[in-house]
């Protein structure tokens, strides 16, 4: 490969080790696309100024234009694995337009250092990632809420510590992770207002001494606007970090969902079937259908909270402003966002095929005295303070656990017993349709209140940016 873009200062060449130590190009030959664009805009700009030759601006476009489409289709000439690596994709592609265009492409980099180009770059393309990941979220909210809209007088169990709580309906569970997912949502297009700023024209962290237009290329690149500091446009990468917390966050909730999913898949629970191409069976016992994706989704968490702490530690003990540390900014990055996306690929199919089996649900929702607060509640509709129901609804618990019968199935003189309250209502009271349907309160689980939740789902699914 050409000479590095700085061999006029020093005498030696790395070794082959060295370079091939140093070089980005294996992992930021991905960004070359957004590379060339960064750099149409410039050479625009550039000749707009009149910083170079108008007829050489025209000329570096269309070299660039080429290389777009040569890259677009798998038609760059790379290096082969023997041989030397480009330092990074920024230098390949400024020897490329020079081998090809001559003095035009020696002028591209004029007022530009590859620290505003590579920050620059790093922000288009975590800017698409971003989108597609916001994308990908929505597109697993919208499945989540069908599915919610099929339930909402599926009942089961809620539970706190892994106990059967109190009974709600299963579209009330899936609307739960809606919402998280939802804030997930939020949190990268909040990350995306942060960051989408052009850096370019910051130059190496000085500025530049030419005449540019940093609005011109701004707009040209889709973003808000030109960065306010040139040196801390090429120092941080404070997104970075934030984009992976926001990652971390979002595979913090897959990953508790798919251990529920993997609950629910147990012959134990038996809440839910995947579907035979969502599941695995074993290579040794015949009977196995195993939840694989959703213990995936689990152990693939670890790996972007893995990115995170790389992208924090990295930057921590830098001075300004660019460090070659901010390298492993990309690998880093790249990987949280693969990650997250292929999970969010898989979590709405492997949702959406699964059955749910009601029977089941159901019948683990009717034990476990899920009931017992509606007693309590029932007994404050009589007149009793709630601490004293409490106690009375405890001891009818204690009783019915003796008897091996659930509060539903208690005599009634036995009831009266314990409160001269109780009526013959109070079985309406303990059945687990009015246990749900009377949880009316706003945010609760009841159709009504469930409904509206979904609404609110819905619109976010239909009105939010991406
Ligand atoms: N490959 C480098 C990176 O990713 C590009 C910037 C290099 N700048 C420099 N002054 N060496 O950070």
């Amino acid at each position: 490969m050409a000479q590095p873009l700085w061999s006029g200062r020093l005498s030696d060449r790395p070794s082959l080790a060295a370079q091939a130590f140093q070089s980005s190009f294996s992992f930021d030959f991905r960004m070359i696309l957004e590379d060339l664009a960064g750099s149409r805009a410039h050479a625009r700009m550039l000749g707009k100024t009149g910083i170079i030759d108008k007829a050489e601006a025209d000329a570096l476009l269309a070299g660039l234009d080429t290389l777009s489409a040569e890259a677009a289709q798998g038609l760059l000439p790379l290096p082969g694995p023997e041989e030397e690596p480009p330092e990074d994709v920024h230098s390949y592609v400024e020897q490329l337009l020079t081998a090809r265009l001559g003095e035009a492409g020696k002028r591209l980099h004029t007022a530009r250092s590859r620290n505003d180009q590579v920050a620059t770059d790093n922000r288009l393309v975590f800017r698409g990632l971003t989108e597609k990941t916001m994308e990908g979220v929505k597109t697993l909210v919208s499945a989540l809420a069908d599915i919610a809209e099929a339930h909402l007088q599926t009942f089961m169990p809620g539970y706190t510590h892994l106990q059967r709580a109190q009974p709600i309906s299963l579209g009330f569970h899936l609307s739960a992770w809606c919402f998280m997912l939802m804030r997930d949502y939020g949190r990268l297009s909040d990350a995306l207002d942060r960051f989408n700023y052009c850096p370019l024209g910051s130059g190496a962290m000085a500025g530049t001494t030419f005449p540019i237009d940093r609005a011109m290329t701004a707009a040209e690149l889709g973003f808000i606007g030109p960065s306010d500091n040139a040196y801390e446009s090429v120092a941080d990468r404070d997104y970075c970090a934030e984009l992976a917390a926001a990652l971390a966050i979002l595979m913090t909730h897959l990953s508790r969902f798919s251990e529920e999913v993997v609950l629910w898949a147990s012959g134990e629970f038996g809440f839910i079937e995947l579907a035979d191409a969502w599941s695995t069976g074993s290579s040794i016992m015949p009977q196995k259908k195993n939840p694989d994706y959703a213990e995936l989704i689990r152990g693939k968490t670890g790996r972007v909270y893995g990115s995170l702490m790389a992208l924090l530690s990295m930057q921590k003990g830098l001075p300004l402003s660019y460090n070659k540390d901010m390298q492993e900014d990309k690998e880093a990055l790249f990987d949280a966002f693969d990650t997250a996306l292929a999970c969010l690929d898989v979590f709405a199919p492997m949702m959406s095929s699964a059955t749910f089996r009601k029977d089941r649900l159901r019948k683990a929702a009717a034990g476990g005295f899920t009931n017992a607060t509606d007693l309590a509640d029932y007994l404050v509709r009589k007149g009793l303070a709630f601490r004293d129901a409490h106690h009375v609804a405890a001891t009818a618990v204690r009783e019915c656990i003796q008897k091996g019968i659930g509060l539903e199935e208690m005599l009634i003189d036995d009831y009266r017993v314990l409160s001269n309250k109780i009526d013959t209502d109070v079985y309406e009271a303990l059945s687990l349709k009015a246990c749900v349907e009377r949880r009316k309160s706003p945010g609760g689980p009841a159709e009504s209140a469930v409904r509206e939740q979904l609404a609110r789902i819905r619109n976010f699914v239909s009105a939010s940016r991406t």
